[in-house]
């Protein structure tokens, strides 16, 4: 009979961690999962599939370690010695990116470079494959229309930067002692669980409440810029089939239509059904909703260096391996707001 395999996944309690953790438990893995210690409870995406200790054929297990202690994660792949790693914890914020660089750089950079010394130490090259989670920020303001795995690489930001060393070292270990690492480089992908203060959820939660009269005003920063957003459930997928390539590979995961934070805006508002319209510029610039300012621009949320758009070509992805996204912005949108108007 065949064994079922073992993962272990970093950034577990994340958006992407929890949906790869459900997606693996329904391939029969036996899922690890790391997470670190905090003052109060950070297990609210996986609760639902945490099981008490000791229970009958238990497949879902939780330690916990952290990008910054080398030790933890040396000891925890020691132990679990598993056949895949998916390496998708980070400071995965790039505005705090810019207030905190270090940490941003010993979590996102040395964290991986701390699980790739262990697989090297550990002689677990031919048994352990790891994915690790670039990102599109890599690329940065390229003058390329579409970007794709050829596209050249200049970051803006602390943690697009951190990200870049992070895929140059899976490159560096995977070319020097054949281990397998890739990099799935992947646009914004989001979810109802995605973090609240990404620009997606932060739009949807609080034109939510404004509707129903919880909220008066939403401050954002550059509404112009352009994001290639898909839904996070069809990206983890991609990240579970990079692994089961025979030879390692790169991939870029994108969904090839790209919207300003403004479009999204008034997609959110359209399925809302909230008539609104957009009045005045720049800082000044302002949407009314029923004669009252809803959204305003605050100077607080911009970023001393801007990423103004990304727009992905997947074409490498759809052809090896076999992947179309489920999910368009307006299936995303109808999801994120079904999920606050339920729990809220
Ligand atoms: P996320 O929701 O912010 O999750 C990040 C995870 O990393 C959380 O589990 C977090 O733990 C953990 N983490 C943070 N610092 C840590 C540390 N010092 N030690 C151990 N764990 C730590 O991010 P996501 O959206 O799921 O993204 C997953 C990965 O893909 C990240 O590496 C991100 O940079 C990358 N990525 C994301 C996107 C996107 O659009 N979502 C696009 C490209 C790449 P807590 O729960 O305790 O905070
Ligand atoms: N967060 C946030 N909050 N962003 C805002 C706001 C605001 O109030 N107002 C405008 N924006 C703009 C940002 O300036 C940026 O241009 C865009 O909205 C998207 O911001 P985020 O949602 O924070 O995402 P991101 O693109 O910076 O980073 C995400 O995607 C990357 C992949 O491209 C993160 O998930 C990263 O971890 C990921 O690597």
């Amino acid at each position: 009979m065949r064994k079922n395999k073992l993962a272990l996944i970093f950034g577990i309690t994340g958006q992407d961690g929890s949906y790869l953790a459900e997606l693996l438990l329904k391939k029969k893995y036996i899922v690890h999962g790391v997470k670190r210690r905090s003052s109060s409870i950070n297990t609210a995406r996986i609760d639902h599939i945490y099981q008490e200790p000791q229970s009958k054929n238990q497949k879902f297990f939780l330690h916990y370690g952290d990008m910054t202690d080398a030790t933890s994660i040396f000891n925890l792949i020691n132990d679990i010695r598993p056949d895949e790693i998916y390496n998708l914890a980070a400071q995965s914020n790039v505005a705090l990116s810019f207030i905190q660089p270090h940490y941003t750089f010993q979590v996102n950079a040395l964290g991986t470079l701390a699980i790739l010394e262990a697989i090297k130490t550990l002689k677990l090259n031919t048994k352990t494959k790891l994915y690790h989670a670039a990102t599109s920020e890599m690329f940065g303001n390229s003058n390329k229309k579409s970007l794709s795995e050829n596209s050249g690489f200049y970051p803006v930001s602390p943690y697009g930067s951190s990200k870049l060393a992070a895929h140059n070292l899976i490159l560096n270990y995977r070319n020097s002692y054949n281990i397998f690492g890739v990099s799935g480089i992947l646009f914004n992908h989001e979810s109802p669980r995605r973090g609240e203060t990404f620009v997606t959820k932060k739009i949807i939660r609080s034109l939510c409440e404004i509707k129903n009269n919880k909220k008066d005003c939403l401050y954002l920063g550059n509404i112009y810029s352009k994001r290639d957003w898909g839904h996070a459930k069809d990206y983890v997928e991609m990240q579970w089939k990079m692994l089961q390539k025979k030879i390692p590979n790169d991939y870029v995961i994108a969904t090839g239509k790209s919207y300003s934070i403004k479009e999204f805006i008034n997609l959110t508002l359209k399925q809302l059904n909230m008539k609104s319209e957009w009045l005045g510029k720049d800082l000044k610039e302002v949407c009314i909703y029923n004669n009252k300012p809803i959204i305003r621009i605050s100077k607080k949320y911009f970023r001393p260096n801007e990423l103004h758009i990304l727009l992905g070509n997947s074409s490498l992805a759809k052809k090896e391996l076999a992947w179309e996204p489920r999910y368009d912005i307006n299936q995303l949108i109808k999801e994120m707001i079904a999920h606050e108007l339920n729990n809220n």
